[in-house]
């Protein structure tokens, strides 16, 4: 008969193989944001993202914010993946420190602003722009609440609020899986964007939540040894 033990080792086993290919699939796609940045030093507005965009981009925030983001946004992501490894804030608690308060000040004083910035020009109207407004505040706001709880010591506060913050962060990976996807299902390019920003972050919040309160009812199955 399977014991509670072998259970809880399965369940470990299976959480490492999924994170691991979590982080795969994080640093393949954000490998390939960063591979399109030929066209953004200098801008290439004739081409790819920026194509159409000169008439705005040194005339409004838009060019600030832009580059901002594209800086500050990748090495928030990269930055924000090892956080969630366990071996390593064991092994090297100040590694875990620096690499969070880089995290957050990426988040807080370049991607976040950035991406709000560039919300009011999306190219999906006014349901993405809708959209990356209510993301770059809450993931600003998750960010600065977890640097908070971690100051406090509540440390599962921290741990969840940073999870909220950093799955906000991952949407841009989703984003870039979901809207290619949604167009060879069918859908136009317009409605495809629209309902690939929204999905690229709420369901795995609400996912989140769920879990978490689950988590709650049952008690802690991992840590009751
Ligand atoms: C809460 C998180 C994020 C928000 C609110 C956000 C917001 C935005 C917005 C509004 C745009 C313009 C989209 C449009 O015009 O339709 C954009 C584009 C962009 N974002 Fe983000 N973003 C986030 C996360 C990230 C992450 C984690 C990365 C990097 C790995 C990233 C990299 C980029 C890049 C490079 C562009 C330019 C377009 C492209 O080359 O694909 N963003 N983002």
């Amino acid at each position: 008969m399977i014991s509670r033990h072998d259970i809880q080792l399965i369940i470990t086993a299976a959480r490492a193989w999924l994170g691991g290919l979590a982080a795969l699939v994080i640093v393949a796609i954000g490998l390939r944001i960063v591979s399109t940045f030929g066209w953004y030093f200098p801008p290439n507005f004739r081409d790819g993202f920026l194509a159409g965009r000169d008439a705005y981009f040194w005339r409004s925030a838009y060019g600030v914010g832009f580059y901002l983001h594209i800086v500050g946004a990748p090495v928030a992501l990269l930055c924000g993946l090892p956080q969630f490894s366990r071996l390593l804030l064991r092994a090297f608690p100040r590694l875990h420190r620096t690499l969070g308060k880089t995290y957050a000040l990426a988040v807080l004083l370049a991607a976040a602003p950035g991406g709000l910035i560039m919300g009011f020009w999306s190219r999906g109207g006014i349901p993405a722009m809708l959209c990356f407004i209510t993301m770059s505040v809450l993931v600003a706001a998750f960010t600065i609440l977890a640097w908070r709880t971690a100051l406090q010591r509540r440390f599962e506060s921290h741990r969840k609020w940073m999870t909220r913050s950093y799955l906000l962060m991952i949407s841009a990976v989703l984003l870039r899986l979901l809207d290619p996807a949604l167009r060879r299902a069918g859908l136009s390019d317009d409605l495809s964007y629209q309902l690939s920003v929204w999905l690229s972050w709420v369901p795995s919040l609400v996912i989140f939540e769920v879990m978490e309160r689950v988590k709650i009812t049952k008690g802690p199955v991992i840590a009751s040894h």
